[in-house]
Protein backbone atom coordinates (compact mmCIF):
# COMPACT_ATOMS: atom_id res chain seq x y z
CA UNK A 1 0.00 0.00 0.00
CA UNK A 2 0.92 3.45 -0.30
CA UNK A 3 1.85 5.50 2.97
CA UNK A 4 3.39 8.83 4.15
CA UNK A 5 6.16 8.26 5.97
CA UNK A 6 8.51 10.60 8.54
CA UNK A 7 12.18 10.46 7.51
CA UNK A 8 13.23 13.12 9.49
CA UNK A 9 12.54 16.86 10.53
CA UNK A 10 10.91 18.50 7.67
CA UNK A 11 11.52 15.41 5.83
CA UNK A 12 8.21 12.89 4.32
CA UNK A 13 7.43 11.00 1.09
CA UNK A 14 4.84 8.61 0.30
CA UNK A 15 6.28 5.29 0.23
CA UNK A 16 5.03 1.54 -0.77
CA UNK A 17 4.68 -0.12 2.18
CA UNK A 18 3.42 -3.94 3.17
CA UNK A 19 -0.09 -3.94 3.77
CA UNK A 20 -1.11 -3.72 7.33
CA UNK A 21 -2.28 -7.40 9.24
CA UNK A 22 -4.05 -8.37 11.71
CA UNK A 23 -1.67 -8.31 15.10
CA UNK A 24 -4.59 -8.99 17.76
CA UNK A 25 -7.61 -11.10 17.39
CA UNK A 26 -9.03 -7.99 18.52
CA UNK A 27 -7.91 -5.56 15.47
CA UNK A 28 -9.39 -4.52 12.54
CA UNK A 29 -8.17 -3.01 9.48
CA UNK A 30 -9.68 -0.05 7.98
CA UNK A 31 -9.22 1.04 4.76
CA UNK A 32 -8.72 4.93 4.49
CA UNK A 33 -11.42 7.02 2.91
CA UNK A 34 -10.11 10.47 3.90
CA UNK A 35 -7.38 11.64 6.07
CA UNK A 36 -6.18 14.95 7.39
CA UNK A 37 -3.40 16.68 8.56
CA UNK A 38 -3.20 18.30 11.96
CA UNK A 39 -1.47 20.62 13.49
CA UNK A 40 0.32 18.47 15.79
CA UNK A 41 1.37 16.07 12.98
CA UNK A 42 3.45 19.41 12.34
CA UNK A 43 5.36 19.15 15.47
CA UNK A 44 6.60 15.75 14.36
CA UNK A 45 7.60 17.07 11.18
CA UNK A 46 9.29 19.88 12.90
CA UNK A 47 11.39 17.56 14.49
CA UNK A 48 10.51 18.78 18.07
CA UNK A 49 8.40 15.10 19.32
CA UNK A 50 11.25 12.65 20.66
CA UNK A 51 11.54 9.46 19.72
CA UNK A 52 10.63 9.33 16.31
CA UNK A 53 12.18 6.66 13.47
CA UNK A 54 12.89 7.27 10.12
CA UNK A 55 9.77 5.31 8.01
CA UNK A 56 7.10 5.97 10.74
CA UNK A 57 3.90 6.15 9.12
CA UNK A 58 2.26 9.42 10.04
CA UNK A 59 -1.58 10.44 10.70
CA UNK A 60 -3.97 9.98 13.52
CA UNK A 61 -7.00 11.73 11.79
CA UNK A 62 -8.77 8.97 9.09
CA UNK A 63 -11.91 6.97 8.54
CA UNK A 64 -12.97 4.36 6.16
CA UNK A 65 -14.43 0.87 5.70
CA UNK A 66 -13.88 -2.09 7.57
CA UNK A 67 -11.87 -4.76 5.36
CA UNK A 68 -10.95 -7.14 8.38
CA UNK A 69 -11.81 -7.85 11.61
CA UNK A 70 -9.91 -9.98 13.83
CA UNK A 71 -12.00 -13.06 15.50
CA UNK A 72 -12.58 -11.69 18.55
CA UNK A 73 -14.23 -8.24 17.91
CA UNK A 74 -17.97 -8.27 17.94
CA UNK A 75 -19.04 -4.70 17.41
CA UNK A 76 -17.53 -4.03 13.72
CA UNK A 77 -18.06 -6.50 10.44
CA UNK A 78 -16.73 -6.13 6.75
CA UNK A 79 -18.30 -2.83 5.28
CA UNK A 80 -19.06 -0.71 8.04
CA UNK A 81 -17.93 3.02 7.71
CA UNK A 82 -16.27 4.50 10.72
CA UNK A 83 -14.34 7.49 12.48
CA UNK A 84 -11.75 6.76 15.09
CA UNK A 85 -10.64 8.53 17.58
CA UNK A 86 -6.86 9.54 17.78
CA UNK A 87 -6.24 8.13 21.29
CA UNK A 88 -6.03 4.07 21.57
CA UNK A 89 -7.60 2.62 24.41
CA UNK A 90 -8.25 -0.82 25.56
CA UNK A 91 -11.77 -0.20 27.59
CA UNK A 92 -11.44 -2.06 30.55
CA UNK A 93 -8.82 0.09 32.29
CA UNK A 94 -9.06 2.24 35.54
CA UNK A 95 -8.74 5.38 33.25
CA UNK A 96 -10.72 3.74 30.00
CA UNK A 97 -13.46 3.27 31.96
CA UNK A 98 -14.08 6.35 33.05
CA UNK A 99 -13.58 7.67 29.72
CA UNK A 100 -10.45 9.52 29.95
CA UNK A 101 -9.11 7.32 27.21
CA UNK A 102 -5.58 8.86 26.66
CA UNK A 103 -5.05 8.32 30.14
CA UNK A 104 -4.91 4.37 29.05
CA UNK A 105 -3.21 2.36 31.05
CA UNK A 106 -2.79 -0.69 28.31
CA UNK A 107 -2.22 0.49 25.07
CA UNK A 108 0.88 2.18 24.99
CA UNK A 109 3.49 -0.70 24.75
CA UNK A 110 6.36 1.33 25.21
CA UNK A 111 4.89 2.91 28.39
CA UNK A 112 8.25 2.77 29.96
CA UNK A 113 9.85 5.25 27.90
CA UNK A 114 7.12 8.03 28.44
CA UNK A 115 6.88 6.48 32.45
CA UNK A 116 10.68 8.26 32.58
CA UNK A 117 10.15 11.51 31.13
CA UNK A 118 6.68 12.07 32.77
CA UNK A 119 6.21 9.52 35.64
CA UNK A 120 3.60 7.77 34.17
CA UNK A 121 3.01 6.66 31.04
CA UNK A 122 -0.28 7.84 29.02
CA UNK A 123 -2.47 5.90 26.24
CA UNK A 124 -1.11 5.36 22.48
CA UNK A 125 -1.50 7.08 20.03
CA UNK A 126 -1.84 6.45 15.67
CA UNK A 127 0.95 7.78 14.42
CA UNK A 128 2.86 9.43 16.96
CA UNK A 129 6.42 8.45 17.71
CA UNK A 130 7.16 5.44 19.87
CA UNK A 131 6.90 6.93 23.40
CA UNK A 132 3.16 6.94 22.36
CA UNK A 133 3.65 3.10 21.16
CA UNK A 134 4.76 3.49 17.97
CA UNK A 135 1.67 2.71 15.92
CA UNK A 136 1.15 3.32 11.74
CA UNK A 137 -0.65 5.92 11.46
CA UNK A 138 -3.58 6.72 9.18
CA UNK A 139 -2.05 9.05 6.21
CA UNK A 140 -2.35 5.64 4.59
CA UNK A 141 -4.64 3.23 2.40
CA UNK A 142 -4.91 1.09 5.10
CA UNK A 143 -4.92 1.09 8.88
CA UNK A 144 -4.62 -1.65 11.21
CA UNK A 145 -6.79 -0.27 14.68
CA UNK A 146 -5.92 -2.48 17.91
CA UNK A 147 -9.35 -2.58 20.55
CA UNK A 148 -11.70 -2.14 17.09
CA UNK A 149 -14.51 -2.56 19.42
CA UNK A 150 -13.62 0.18 21.96
CA UNK A 151 -12.37 3.46 18.95
CA UNK A 152 -14.20 3.14 16.05
CA UNK A 153 -17.62 4.26 15.80
CA UNK A 154 -20.38 3.91 12.86
CA UNK A 155 -21.87 6.62 11.06
CA UNK A 156 -24.48 7.47 9.32
CA UNK A 157 -25.09 7.30 5.73
CA UNK A 158 -26.33 10.74 5.47
CA UNK A 159 -23.08 13.12 6.51
CA UNK A 160 -20.21 12.82 4.15
CA UNK A 161 -16.74 11.62 4.73
CA UNK A 162 -16.03 15.33 5.15
CA UNK A 163 -18.73 16.73 7.68
CA UNK A 164 -17.69 13.45 10.34
CA UNK A 165 -13.62 12.83 9.97
CA UNK A 166 -12.94 15.95 12.42
CA UNK A 167 -15.02 13.65 14.74
CA UNK A 168 -11.66 11.92 15.46
CA UNK A 169 -9.72 14.44 16.98
CA UNK A 170 -10.30 18.43 15.84
CA UNK A 171 -14.11 19.08 16.82
CA UNK A 172 -13.55 17.11 20.26
CA UNK A 173 -10.15 18.98 20.96
CA UNK A 174 -11.84 22.20 20.46
CA UNK A 175 -14.90 21.37 22.09
CA UNK A 176 -13.40 19.61 25.14
CA UNK A 177 -11.08 22.78 25.40
CA UNK A 178 -14.22 24.63 25.67
CA UNK A 179 -15.87 22.08 28.44
CA UNK A 180 -12.49 22.43 30.79
CA UNK A 181 -13.83 26.59 30.63
CA UNK A 182 -16.73 25.63 32.91
CA UNK A 183 -18.89 28.39 31.18
CA UNK A 184 -21.36 30.12 32.34
CA UNK A 185 -23.56 32.15 29.68
CA UNK A 186 -22.26 35.73 29.05
CA UNK A 187 -18.78 34.66 29.99
CA UNK A 188 -16.32 35.48 27.54
CA UNK A 189 -13.92 32.89 26.47
CA UNK A 190 -10.58 33.94 24.55
CA UNK A 191 -9.12 31.59 22.44
CA UNK A 192 -5.18 32.03 21.01
CA UNK A 193 -4.72 30.24 17.52
CA UNK A 194 -7.30 30.48 15.00
CA UNK A 195 -6.19 27.12 13.53
CA UNK A 196 -8.42 24.22 12.94
CA UNK A 197 -8.71 23.57 16.67
CA UNK A 198 -9.02 27.25 18.15
CA UNK A 199 -11.72 27.35 15.43
CA UNK A 200 -13.40 24.17 17.03
CA UNK A 201 -12.83 25.65 20.10
CA UNK A 202 -14.34 29.19 19.74
CA UNK A 203 -17.59 27.25 17.93
CA UNK A 204 -18.21 24.98 20.78
CA UNK A 205 -17.20 27.95 23.67
CA UNK A 206 -20.34 29.87 21.72
CA UNK A 207 -22.64 26.95 21.28
CA UNK A 208 -22.11 26.79 25.38
CA UNK A 209 -23.29 30.63 25.78
CA UNK A 210 -19.95 32.51 25.80
CA UNK A 211 -18.63 35.66 23.97
CA UNK A 212 -15.73 34.30 21.96
CA UNK A 213 -12.32 36.38 21.34
CA UNK A 214 -9.94 34.69 18.98
CA UNK A 215 -6.65 35.83 18.33
CA UNK A 216 -4.02 34.87 15.59
CA UNK A 217 -2.01 37.09 12.46
CA UNK A 218 -3.19 35.35 9.60
CA UNK A 219 -6.34 37.36 8.01
CA UNK A 220 -7.97 34.08 6.66
CA UNK A 221 -7.79 32.38 10.08
CA UNK A 222 -9.10 35.49 11.76
CA UNK A 223 -12.19 36.07 8.77
CA UNK A 224 -12.81 31.81 9.67
CA UNK A 225 -13.13 32.46 13.10
CA UNK A 226 -15.35 35.69 12.56
CA UNK A 227 -17.64 33.54 9.92
CA UNK A 228 -18.02 30.18 11.56
CA UNK A 229 -17.94 30.89 15.83
CA UNK A 230 -19.13 34.55 15.63
CA UNK A 231 -15.93 35.63 17.11
CA UNK A 232 -14.50 39.03 17.95
CA UNK A 233 -10.61 38.46 16.63
CA UNK A 234 -7.65 40.45 17.28
CA UNK A 235 -4.70 40.46 15.07
CA UNK A 236 -1.71 40.41 17.53
CA UNK A 237 0.63 41.24 14.90
CA UNK A 238 -1.25 44.57 14.97
CA UNK A 239 -2.19 45.04 19.08
CA UNK A 240 -0.97 44.51 22.46
CA UNK A 241 -3.35 41.34 23.28
CA UNK A 242 -3.24 42.41 26.79
CA UNK A 243 -4.19 45.97 26.65
CA UNK A 244 -7.17 44.95 24.21
CA UNK A 245 -8.37 42.04 26.54
CA UNK A 246 -8.41 44.35 29.47
CA UNK A 247 -10.49 47.18 27.58
CA UNK A 248 -12.65 44.29 25.67
CA UNK A 249 -13.57 42.95 29.37
CA UNK A 250 -14.35 46.27 31.78
CA UNK A 251 -10.35 46.05 32.76
CA UNK A 252 -10.70 42.86 34.61
CA UNK A 253 -9.85 40.61 31.91
CA UNK A 254 -11.37 37.09 30.14
CA UNK A 255 -13.37 34.34 32.47
CA UNK A 256 -11.46 32.16 30.27
CA UNK A 257 -8.42 31.38 28.38
CA UNK A 258 -7.87 29.01 25.95
CA UNK A 259 -4.52 28.25 24.17
CA UNK A 260 -5.06 26.28 20.94
CA UNK A 261 -1.53 26.71 19.64
CA UNK A 262 0.70 24.67 21.83
CA UNK A 263 4.71 24.22 21.84
CA UNK A 264 5.40 26.29 18.59
CA UNK A 265 4.24 29.39 19.13
CA UNK A 266 5.10 32.08 17.00
CA UNK A 267 5.72 35.44 18.92
CA UNK A 268 6.58 38.85 18.22
CA UNK A 269 9.52 41.08 18.65
CA UNK A 270 13.08 40.59 20.86
CA UNK A 271 11.09 38.40 22.97
CA UNK A 272 9.46 35.75 20.39
CA UNK A 273 12.99 35.46 18.99
CA UNK A 274 14.91 34.71 22.41
CA UNK A 275 12.33 31.67 22.77
CA UNK A 276 13.02 30.65 19.28
CA UNK A 277 16.76 30.67 20.45
CA UNK A 278 16.46 29.06 23.59
CA UNK A 279 14.75 25.88 21.91
CA UNK A 280 17.04 25.74 19.43
CA UNK A 281 19.59 25.53 21.66
CA UNK A 282 18.02 23.15 23.75
CA UNK A 283 17.27 24.93 26.42
CA UNK A 284 13.63 24.89 26.49
CA UNK A 285 11.38 22.19 25.03
CA UNK A 286 8.68 24.43 24.06
CA UNK A 287 8.43 28.07 23.16
CA UNK A 288 5.34 28.95 25.02
CA UNK A 289 4.63 32.74 24.06
CA UNK A 290 0.98 32.26 23.38
CA UNK A 291 0.41 30.29 26.77
CA UNK A 292 2.56 33.15 28.91
CA UNK A 293 -0.12 35.33 27.43
CA UNK A 294 -2.97 33.77 28.06
CA UNK A 295 -1.60 33.45 31.97
CA UNK A 296 -1.02 37.44 32.00
CA UNK A 297 -4.27 38.12 30.19
CA UNK A 298 -6.56 35.97 32.04
CA UNK A 299 -8.91 37.52 34.68
CA UNK A 300 -8.70 36.75 38.56
CA UNK A 301 -10.25 33.16 39.40
CA UNK A 302 -10.34 31.99 35.66
CA UNK A 303 -9.60 29.17 34.07
CA UNK A 304 -6.66 28.37 31.39
CA UNK A 305 -7.40 25.72 29.24
CA UNK A 306 -4.76 23.88 26.93
CA UNK A 307 -5.55 21.98 24.16
CA UNK A 308 -2.61 23.22 22.33
CA UNK A 309 0.07 20.05 22.66
CA UNK A 310 3.51 20.55 24.67
CA UNK A 311 6.20 18.28 25.18
CA UNK A 312 8.82 19.04 28.00
CA UNK A 313 9.77 21.82 30.06
CA UNK A 314 9.24 25.65 29.23
CA UNK A 315 10.84 28.73 30.33
CA UNK A 316 9.27 31.99 31.12
CA UNK A 317 6.07 30.90 33.06
CA UNK A 318 5.25 33.22 35.52
CA UNK A 319 3.46 31.08 37.74
CA UNK A 320 3.03 33.28 40.11
CA UNK A 321 0.54 35.32 37.89
CA UNK A 322 -1.35 32.30 38.34
CA UNK A 323 -1.03 31.83 41.57
CA UNK A 324 -1.99 35.24 42.25
CA UNK A 325 -5.09 35.56 40.38
CA UNK A 326 -6.04 32.26 41.77
CA UNK A 327 -6.06 30.55 38.19
CA UNK A 328 -7.61 26.82 37.25
CA UNK A 329 -5.36 25.21 34.30
CA UNK A 330 -7.08 22.10 32.55
CA UNK A 331 -4.84 20.66 30.02
CA UNK A 332 -3.98 17.08 27.85
CA UNK A 333 -5.00 15.09 25.21
CA UNK A 334 -8.54 14.69 24.29
CA UNK A 335 -10.72 12.51 25.45
CA UNK A 336 -12.22 11.78 22.38
CA UNK A 337 -14.44 8.89 23.18
CA UNK A 338 -16.24 10.68 25.51
CA UNK A 339 -17.59 13.31 23.39
CA UNK A 340 -18.07 12.08 20.01
CA UNK A 341 -21.07 10.44 19.94
CA UNK A 342 -22.82 13.80 21.15
CA UNK A 343 -20.81 15.44 19.29
CA UNK A 344 -22.02 13.62 15.69
CA UNK A 345 -25.43 14.54 17.17
CA UNK A 346 -25.04 18.15 16.89
CA UNK A 347 -23.87 17.59 13.28
CA UNK A 348 -26.67 15.26 12.69
CA UNK A 349 -28.58 17.72 14.28
CA UNK A 350 -27.34 20.36 11.63
CA UNK A 351 -26.53 22.77 14.16
CA UNK A 352 -22.59 22.78 12.33
CA UNK A 353 -20.73 21.86 9.29
CA UNK A 354 -17.39 20.73 10.34
CA UNK A 355 -16.12 20.67 6.51
CA UNK A 356 -16.38 24.36 6.94
CA UNK A 357 -13.07 24.46 7.45
CA UNK A 358 -11.43 22.77 4.55
CA UNK A 359 -9.44 24.55 2.50
CA UNK A 360 -7.16 21.81 0.77
CA UNK A 361 -8.21 18.53 -0.84
CA UNK A 362 -5.46 16.43 -2.23
CA UNK A 363 -4.61 13.02 -3.58
CA UNK A 364 -2.87 11.05 -0.82
CA UNK A 365 0.63 11.22 -2.94
CA UNK A 366 0.73 14.91 -2.95
CA UNK A 367 0.39 14.88 1.50
CA UNK A 368 4.25 15.69 1.05
CA UNK A 369 3.74 19.24 -0.45
CA UNK A 370 0.67 19.72 1.54
CA UNK A 371 2.46 19.44 4.49
CA UNK A 372 5.11 21.94 3.10
CA UNK A 373 1.97 24.57 2.48
CA UNK A 374 -0.26 23.44 6.00
CA UNK A 375 3.02 24.62 8.34
CA UNK A 376 3.97 27.63 6.34
CA UNK A 377 0.09 28.77 6.15
CA UNK A 378 0.91 29.16 2.52
CA UNK A 379 -2.33 29.53 -0.14
CA UNK A 380 -4.86 30.22 3.08
CA UNK A 381 -4.07 26.54 4.16
CA UNK A 382 -6.38 26.15 7.41
CA UNK A 383 -7.25 22.32 7.09
CA UNK A 384 -5.91 19.79 4.69
CA UNK A 385 -7.62 16.43 3.74
CA UNK A 386 -6.42 13.92 1.87
CA UNK A 387 -8.39 11.22 -0.01
CA UNK A 388 -6.22 8.01 -0.75
CA UNK A 389 -9.10 7.10 -3.46
CA UNK A 390 -7.83 9.99 -5.83
CA UNK A 391 -5.45 9.95 -8.60
CA UNK A 392 -1.85 10.44 -7.84
CA UNK A 393 -1.97 13.53 -10.53
CA UNK A 394 -4.85 14.68 -9.01
CA UNK A 395 -5.23 18.42 -9.11
CA UNK A 396 -5.46 19.72 -5.28
CA UNK A 397 -8.75 21.58 -4.74
CA UNK A 398 -8.64 24.98 -3.25
CA UNK A 399 -11.57 25.99 -1.33
CA UNK A 400 -10.64 30.10 -1.01
CA UNK A 401 -14.27 30.20 -1.74
CA UNK A 402 -15.26 29.48 1.34
CA UNK A 403 -12.74 31.54 3.45
CA UNK A 404 -13.27 34.79 1.23
CA UNK A 405 -17.20 34.32 1.24
CA UNK A 406 -17.58 37.68 2.89
CA UNK A 407 -21.19 37.07 3.62
N1 LIG B 1 -5.02 18.23 23.01
C1 LIG B 1 -5.25 17.52 21.93
O1 LIG B 1 -5.75 16.40 22.03
C2 LIG B 1 -4.90 18.07 20.59
C3 LIG B 1 -5.51 17.58 19.44
C4 LIG B 1 -5.23 18.19 18.21
C5 LIG B 1 -4.32 19.23 18.14
N2 LIG B 1 -3.73 19.66 19.29
C6 LIG B 1 -2.79 20.79 19.29
O2 LIG B 1 -3.50 22.01 19.12
C7 LIG B 1 -2.58 22.99 18.58
C8 LIG B 1 -3.23 23.68 17.37
O3 LIG B 1 -3.48 22.75 16.35
P1 LIG B 1 -3.99 23.25 14.92
O4 LIG B 1 -4.27 22.05 14.11
O5 LIG B 1 -5.06 24.26 15.09
O6 LIG B 1 -2.63 23.93 14.38
P2 LIG B 1 -2.28 25.18 13.43
O7 LIG B 1 -0.81 25.21 13.35
O8 LIG B 1 -3.06 25.13 12.17
O9 LIG B 1 -2.82 26.45 14.25
C9 LIG B 1 -2.08 27.14 15.21
C10 LIG B 1 -2.46 28.61 15.08
O10 LIG B 1 -1.85 29.33 16.15
C11 LIG B 1 -1.48 30.60 15.65
N3 LIG B 1 -0.47 31.19 16.55
C12 LIG B 1 0.88 30.96 16.60
N4 LIG B 1 1.44 31.69 17.55
C13 LIG B 1 0.45 32.41 18.14
C14 LIG B 1 0.41 33.36 19.19
N5 LIG B 1 1.52 33.72 19.83
N6 LIG B 1 -0.79 33.92 19.52
C15 LIG B 1 -1.92 33.57 18.87
N7 LIG B 1 -1.95 32.66 17.84
C16 LIG B 1 -0.78 32.10 17.48
C17 LIG B 1 -0.96 30.29 14.26
O11 LIG B 1 -0.90 31.44 13.45
C18 LIG B 1 -1.97 29.26 13.79
O12 LIG B 1 -3.06 29.85 13.12
C19 LIG B 1 -1.30 22.23 18.25
O13 LIG B 1 -0.38 22.35 19.30
C20 LIG B 1 -1.77 20.79 18.18
O14 LIG B 1 -0.73 19.89 18.44
C21 LIG B 1 -4.00 19.11 20.49
ZN1 LIG C 1 -4.81 15.88 15.37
Amino acid sequence: MKALRWHGTGKVSVDTVDDPQILDPHDCIIKTTLTAICGSDLHLYDGYIPTMAAGDILGHEFMGEVVEVGSAVHTLTKGDRVVVPFPIACGHCHYSTREETPLCDTSNRNGEIQAEAYGYAAAGIFGYSHMLGGFDGGQAEYVRVPYADVGPLKVPESLTDEQVLFLTDIYPTGYQAAVNCDITEGDTVVVWGCGPVGLFAQISAAMLGANVIGIDRFPERLRMAEQFAGATTIDYSDEDVFEKLKELNDGRGPNACIDAVGMEAHGMGVSGAAQKVEQTLRLQTDRGTALIEAIQSCGKGGVVSIPGVYGGVMNHVNMGAAFGKGLTFKMGQTHVHKYIKDLLGHIEAGELDPSYIITHKAPLAKAPEMYETFRDKEDDCVKVVLDPSWDDDHEVEVRTQKVDADA
